[in-house]
């Protein structure tokens, strides 16, 4: 039976060392199913996820984890990756299930003004925000809006690194959805951003423009692979109630 959210939150630690049984593949597909439903920035989903199983290549990227144990003992790895050169591609994707969900006879008023505006968001803005050149016009249309951000609340988030951060954010997101789901059934994991991502991505033959957001090890705990007790500051250092 799967561990309830509470129950899989407490158990999921971050795996250093794996025991050599091995770990069925069709249910980390199924975590990464849950993965592919966490939020994300103006559903763009601008994310893959490999899900890796082949011994040679699982080896080449534990080298590429810098041989760091929770990637060499690892059974299965994940490499969560965010893309942000698929919003073109994502955003067609939108416009065509808006419009297939919204095609129905008599539409209420209401909902053929829900259907304009998220058409006009994916058709208008979403373009406006993700067209760039080099990030100069990233820059440029930042410049501008903290002109107007003067006057009236505006969206600030449009410079190169902030559309990285963006997307990183939301496959961040997807990760922790697998992480959680992976201890609910009593598998582990370990998130890894040590990694030469550069090479990751050679291993996996993704193009230049996918980011790696993090290497997830993955396998069934060697009790040794926990390092100690759970550490966290004090919850009252970082929880404001306003
Ligand atoms: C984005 C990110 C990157 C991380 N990178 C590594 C890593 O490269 N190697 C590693 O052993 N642990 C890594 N960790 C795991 C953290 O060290 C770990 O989450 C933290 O110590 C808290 O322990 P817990 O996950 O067991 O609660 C990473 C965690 C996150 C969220």
């Amino acid at each position: 039976m799967e561990k309830t959210v509470t129950e899989a939150i407490n158990y999921r630690r971050s795996v250093r060392k794996y025991k050599d049984t091995p770990i069925d593949a069709g249910k980390v597909k199924q975590c990464l199913k849950n993965a592919s439903l966490a939020p994300t920035s103006s559903n763009l989903q601008l994310w893959e996820f490999y899900h890796v199983t082949d011994k040679e290549v699982l080896k080449n990227l534990s080298v590429a984890c810098m041989n760091q144990s929770a990637a060499k003992t690892a059974q299965q790895l994940v490499v969560v990756v965010a893309k942000k050169s698929l919003w073109k591609k994502r955003a067609k994707a939108n416009i065509d299930f808006l419009n297939e969900a919204f095609d129905k006879p008599n539409l209420e008023e209401r909902m053929v003004k829900r259907k304009k505006m998220a058409l006009s968001y994916y058709q208008k803005l979403i373009p406006f925000l993700y067209t760039d050149f080099l990030g100069i016009l990233g820059f440029l249309k930042y410049l501008i809006f903290q002109i107007v951000g003067l006057f009236r609340p505006v969206y600030r988030q449009t410079r190169k690194s902030d559309m990285r951060t963006v997307a990183h954010k939301s496959a961040g997101l997807a990760a922790q959805n697998f992480m959680i789901s992976m201890a609910a059934i009593g598998y582990d994991t370990c998130p890894m951003e040590g990694s030469d991502t550069l090479r990751v991505k050679k291993i996996l033959n993704l193009s230049n423009n996918s980011e790696i957001t993090m290497v997830i090890g993955c396998g069934l705990r060697d009790e040794a692979g926990i390092y100690g007790p759970r550490f966290r500051v004090p919850f009252e250092d970082v929880y404001f109630k306003i």
